[in-house]
Parts: structure tokens; sequence; C-alpha cells
């Protein structure tokens, strides 16, 4: 009996008998528990004090021989041959002292919210993912299709065709934007990346730092404000109005101005032509950079959605758009695009973080727009969702007259201003206790606002979209019509 060896450890998993009995000795050997020079019991006895066969005692002893932990002689036996006591004897413990962040993490996690949990009847929060919107059949076909041309030994991009993406997959992008989007693409200046939080995080480590200034909507997307705040750069808010961005708030300078002027996230109102206009001039004059998210291109529910602000000024703007609202089952993906000097520095900086955007899906992704069936796709998922908005907004109108909907032509939310006596808080609370979970919308602000909240539609059936609005009418407005 060798009593510092201790019991066999707990299995890892995946973890062979074997290669647990090698851990059990070298933990015990690390900790100090078998010190130097000691020598083991017999591979029989061994054998029994671990409860396993001799076979395993002999393959776990051969693999800390040739690991150097014991030496092995017929004349001294099996002898332990480190030096112990510099590790702790468990590895799977967290260490207590704390971790050594950078100042990027630290500000990263500052801007972390925790998830509220689950468990509501109906829950009308946003950023859940939309089932309709999968093109299942196509994205099957498409991945089948390539994954067997790649099988068959189609070379692989090199040079610049790696870090920004296949070139077929740019080409088809770049007509759909163009045909789409009335943006001016072409295919060398689209970078396919994992979403828009991967496009910001990569532009936000490009052009910001501290000393500089990111302007952005106010409210806005959360996701935008983390990724430009971790860089340490000044977030400078520009209030947004019933028109969407005011311009009249634009600093005096900036590095470069976050906007969603296609259905301003959260509030949904587009930016009207002559705004856009004040803003190119302003970013012109400040020489400032435009990111402008496209994030609703594809999820307008009325006519059609207004041209991408990219048209307007390619030479400054930065378009992103993201396919990970639709391809969210089974990949993350999102594309750039942006002016030949922009795209230059990111292809010469990829390579230090993810090197290249996954191949097979991005030629999936050329094959599906290619092909149209993507486009076929969408228009069938765009009536349901449209569908869902449309219930949505009646019963409110009807359940809860003083709740103000702003009019909302694209995205996967309304945006609601609270009636006078009612705030935010006991609004989002008082739903909870009826079982229906919403968004506060005074978390995406930094300006002070009147209290609203977000009801994202269209990942709800209709009846579960009225029997949401029966419960909060039921807490908040008037009974049901008999
Ligand atoms: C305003 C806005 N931008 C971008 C995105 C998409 O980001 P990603 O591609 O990182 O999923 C979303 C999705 O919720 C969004 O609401």
């Amino acid at each position: 009996m060798t009593d510092g060896l201790g019991p066999l450890r707990d299995a890892l998993p995946g973890e062979a008998l074997h290669a647990r009995v090698t851990r059990t000795l070298r933990e015990a050997i690390l900790a100090g528990h078998l010190p130097e020079g000691t020598r083991l019991p017999g591979h029989r006895a061994l054998a029994a004090q671990l409860g396993v066969s001799r076979n395993t005692v002999v393959d776990a002893l051969g693999q800390l021989q040739a690991e150097g932990y014991v030496h092995a002689s017929t004349r001294s036996g099996t002898r332990v041959a480190v030096p112990g006591a510099t590790f702790p004897s468990t590895t799977t413990q967290p260490p207590d002292t704390p971790l050594p962040l950078s100042a990027w993490a630290t500000r990263a996690l500052a801007g972390h919210v925790p998830d509220a949990g689950g468990g509501y009847e109906v829950d009308f929060r946003v950023g859940q993912p939309v089932p309709e919107l999968y093109p299942a059949g196509a994205w099957a076909q498409a991945l089948a299709r390539q994954a067997q041309a790649a099988a068959q030994g189609t070379a692989r991009p090199s040079g610049l065709e790696a870090e920004l993406g296949p070139l077929e997959t740019r080409r088809a992008l770049a007509a759909y934007l163009n045909a789409e989007r009335g943006a001016r693409v072409t295919p060398d200046m689209v970078m396919l990346t994992g979403g828009t939080q991967a496009s910001l995080d990569a532009l936000a480590r490009l052009f910001l730092e501290e000393g500089r200034v990111a302007a952005l909507e106010d409210p806005t997307y959360p996701g935008a404000r983390a990724a430009l705040s971790a860089t340490g750069a000044a977030l400078w808010p520009v209030p947004v109005d019933a028109g969407g961005l005011n311009p009249a708030g634009l600093p005096f300078a900036a590095t470069l101005l976050y906007l969603t002027p296609g259905a301003q996230y959260p509030t949904t109102v587009a930016l009207p032509a002559a705004r856009q206009a004040e803003v190119v001039a302003w970013a012109r004059s400040a020489n400032a950079l435009l990111l402008e998210d496209d994030y609703a291109a594809d999820l307008h529910h009325a006519g059609r959605p207004p041209a991408a602000l990219q048209g307007l000024a390619p030479e400054r703007v930065i378009l992103l758009g993201s396919f990970s609202k639709s391809l969210a089952p089974v990949t993350r993906s999102g594309y750039l695009v942006a002016p030949a000097p922009v795209i230059r520095v990111l292809a010469g900086t990829r390579p230090l973080t993810d090197r290249a955007p996954a191949t097979l899906d991005a030629l999936a992704l050329a094959d599906v727009l290619a092909s149209g069936a993507y486009a076929r796709h969408l228009r069938g998922a765009r009536q349901a969702i449209a569908h869902r908005h449309e219930v949505l907004r009646s019963a409110l109108q009807v359940r809860l007259p003083t709740w103000q909907l702003t009019p909302t032509r694209a995205g996967l939310h309304l945006h609601v201003t609270l009636p006078a006596g009612l705030d935010e808080a006991a609004a989002v609370l008082g739903a909870a206790g009826a079982g229906v979970a919403l968004t506060p919308a005074s978390p995406l602000a930094r300006l002070v606002r009147p209290p609203a909240v977000l009801l994202a539609f269209a990942h709800l059936p209709p009846e579960q979209l009225r029997e949401g609005v029966t419960r909060l009418a039921r807490m908040f407005g008037r009974p049901a019509p008999t």
C-alpha cells in the first residue's frame, strides 16, 4: 500500500482507464505525496490498490516512464524520478487569484448585461431566433453541393481572396447589394465576416483607441456600443428623435459614426434623405468614417426598404450586413463593404485573428444567393413576419390604446413609448408578473428618454402574440371586449 497515492481520481469526460491511472499517479507525484525516490509497489499490488487490472497499471507506468516521472530498473524497481510539491493536487480547480485582465477585457466585461432568465408564458424580448427565416432546404442542398465540389479537389483560395472570402461569394453579394440595396459595390470591396459583431470588432480595433471619439446614435444597439467602448475611445451619443438620428447633435470631430439609417435600432425609424445628406456632409468635413449597420436589409415588411447610405458615399461609408439572423441555427455569417484603403488594412490584419472566413459556409452562401433560392425563401418568410407585425400592432392598438407605437416598416420588433404615469421598470415588472417578458429601452440609451419598451414579434405565432397582449391588457389596460 502506498499511502501518498490516494484513491483513483474521478474520470474526466472521455478519459480512458489507463489515462486515469496515469493521471492519478502523476498528480500524486506533482503534489509531493510521492516524493522523489519513493519506490512504488509492484504492478500487482498497485493494481489491487487502485482497483484496476495489472495490464492497466503496466500501461500507466510505461507512459509515466516515457514522460520522465518514474524510473524503472530490475534492481531497484520503479521509483519516482522528479521532485514534487510544485503543483496543487487538482488541476481542474480555477485559480483563486484574479486573472491578469487587459484594459480591453475589463471594459468589455463591464458592458455585459446579465440574462434575466426564462420561464415566461409569452416572451417578447428582442434577440430571439426566428426559425422561419432559415432557408433549411436550400442551405442543406447548397452545403452538400459545395462539400462535394471541395472533396473533388477545388483549390483553396489564396492571397487576398483567403482573407476576404471566396470571389464567387463576394460577386454574389455585390450583385445582391447593388440590386436590392441601392449600394455601389464591386467584389473587391467586400469582406466576409462571422457577422456584424465580428465586423464591428475588427473595425473598432483598426480605428479606435483611448483619446479618439466614436459617435453613435442614442439609443443604440448594445452590441455596437460594447465593441466601440471596449477600445477605450470616448463615446459621443447623438440624439435620435422621431426622424431618426438628429444631425444637429453630431460632434465637431470623431473618428467614426455608427448608425442604422435603414431602421434605427431600437426605434425602427428610417433616416430621411435630407438627414442622410447632412450626415454625409458632416462625415466629409470631419473626415469621419460612417459605419452603416444594415441589419434590417432583408427584414422589411411594408414595401421596399430605403436604399443604403453607402450608395451616396461609397468612399466613406462602411456597410455592415448580417446573415446571422437567417442562418442562425447553423452558422454565423455576415459581411462588410468598405472602400479600397480600408479593405487593404482589414485584409492585412486578418491573418492575426481568424485568418479567413469559413470557406464552405461562404461557398454555400454564394450558391443560395446566386441561384435566387435565398431571395425566394425570404419573400415567404417576410410575409409571415409582416402578418405577425400586423397582428401585434392591431392587438396593442385595440387593447392598450395609450401605448404609443412607433410606426415600423422593417425589423423584428415594435418600439412602444409608455403612457404617462407608467415607468419602464413598473411596466417590465408588471408584465413579468403576468408571465410576459418585455425588453426595457432605457439600457440602450445614455441620454434621458421617455419610458419605452421593445416587443419582438417575428419569432412568435399569432396566437401567442394575441395571448401576450391579452395578458398585458389585463395588467395595464382595458378588459377584453365581450
Ligand atoms: C442593430 C443590429 N445590428 C446587427 C445585428 C446582427 O449582428 P450579428 O451579425 O453579430 O448577429 C443585430 C441582431 O440582432 C442588430 O439588432
